[in-house]
């Protein structure tokens, strides 16, 4: 069936149009996951096994859905999350995610492994901008990218901690997906099925990792898998010491991004992290490791009080962002959700996506009898056996 933006009522429907557009390598990469893939399939199944109790009759013609994150106030509790390589999937990429990331009055997160430069995204919006960290061996490549952000008037930085080697992404070896995309036989004869996305990358702006180009080649000019890439750059010994370290070279507004375990959660709150996101990078990493919001209830008894708790991945609908902030969540963030969008429909696709996730969100609320998102609570929640 040949699909339309306008006709995409939700996350499902964004993903089949992509599918349609991007050649399969690209598609799969975004798509994909580590080994049997059932941390990724969990983490949106887990909020089938919690079900929602409403209250009625509570007067609620006016919504605010406002809430206050990393010191930051965001129109909607739900952001997008620092993903790689935006601009292999649209040519926009991170500029289509930021402007609509703008409009909506929420966070936009931007990876290490990003394709336009953050200076260029701190030109572009004034809206809260979090740029996402990679602790790499090359100490120099670490300072500049901190030095970069504090310049480009970035709100936040979130150091990953969950890619500490590459996840085992087995559909990408399959269709040997690499950054930049290696040519051959196999990748050209789906580059041709897709002329509209080979007319992009062949003949429009260069692809390169905007931060990283100058440091390494790989990724830019010399292409390596993204698991590969985690397993040889970046700096197994990073350890608490570390974090602490980057945390107070940084100065501002700190999360750690890849938090699962009560333990480490308090240990977060221990080095002055303001946040942290809750997250097993969609899947992509540990497979058979829980879902984010199977792990929100207890970390947030354990330090809601001290830091703000993002459920970061499985976010598919606006009762899951309910579910997720009635167990003790301040926001809900996630990459897939508007990525399938930028690749279907670039911009416009973002905001559709957005869109239709605020439009739930809200309905929701009213739905559930609450006007203010700390309104929500564990008794609104149960869980199935
Ligand atoms: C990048 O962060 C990835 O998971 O591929």
């Amino acid at each position: 069936m040949f699909r339309r933006l306008q006709h995409c009522h939700n996350v499902e429907d964004l993903r089949l149009l992509a599918k349609q557009r991007l050649p399969g390598p690209i598609f799969h990469y975004i798509d994909g996951a580590a080994d049997d893939e059932v941390t990724y399939r969990r983490n949106t199944s887990a909020f089938e096994d919690c079900d929602l109790v409403p209250n009625v009759l509570a007067g609620v013609e006016e919504v605010d859905m406002s809430v206050e994150v990393l010191g930051q106030r965001l129109a909607m509790p739900l952001f997008c999350s620092p993903t790689a390589l935006q601009r292999l999937f649209h040519k926009d990429g991170e500029r289509a995610v930021a402007r609509a990331a703008e409009k909506f009055g929420t966070y936009f997160g931007v990876s290490a492994l990003g394709t336009v430069s953050l200076a260029e995204i701190g030109d572009m919006i004034s809206t809260p901008k979090m740029f996402q960290f990679y602790f790499h061996k090359d100490r120099g490549l670490n300072d500049a990218m901190v030095e970069r952000a504090q310049a480009a008037g970035f709100d936040a930085l979130a150091l990953t901690v969950d890619t500490i080697t590459g996840g085992n992404r087995e559909r990408d070896l399959y269709t040997g997906f690499t950054s930049p995309p290696r040519l051959t036989l196999k990748s050209l004869l789906s580059f041709a099925m897709h002329p509209g996305w080979a007319r992009d990358y062949f003949f429009g702006e260069a692809f390169e990792l905007a931060e990283l180009k100058d440091f390494v080649s790989k990724g830019s000019n010399v292409a390596v898998s993204v698991g590969d890439y985690f397993a040889e750059m970046l700096d197994q010994s990073m350890d608490w010491s570390d974090a602490e370290a980057l945390r107070a070279k940084w100065g501002g507004p700190f999360c750690l991004k890849g938090i699962m375990s009560v333990s480490d959660a308090r240990k977060a709150v221990d080095i002055g992290a303001d946040a942290i996101m809750v997250s097993n990078h969609g899947g992509r990493q540990l497979d058979g490791s829980r879902s984010p919001f199977d792990q929100i209830a207890e970390i947030a008894d354990a330090v809601g009080h001290h830091i703000d708790i993002i459920c970061d991945g499985g976010i598919r609908r606006g009762s899951h962002v309910l579910k997720a902030l009635a167990a003790g969540a301040k926001a809900c963030s996630g990459g897939r959700l508007y990525l399938y969008a930028l690749a279907a429909a670039g911009q416009p696709g973002v905001e559709k996506a957005l869109g239709n996730l605020r439009a739930e969100i809200e309905r929701d609320m009213k739905l559930m009898g609450v006007t203010r998102l700390d309104q929500l609570n564990r008794d609104m929640l149960r869980y199935r056996q």
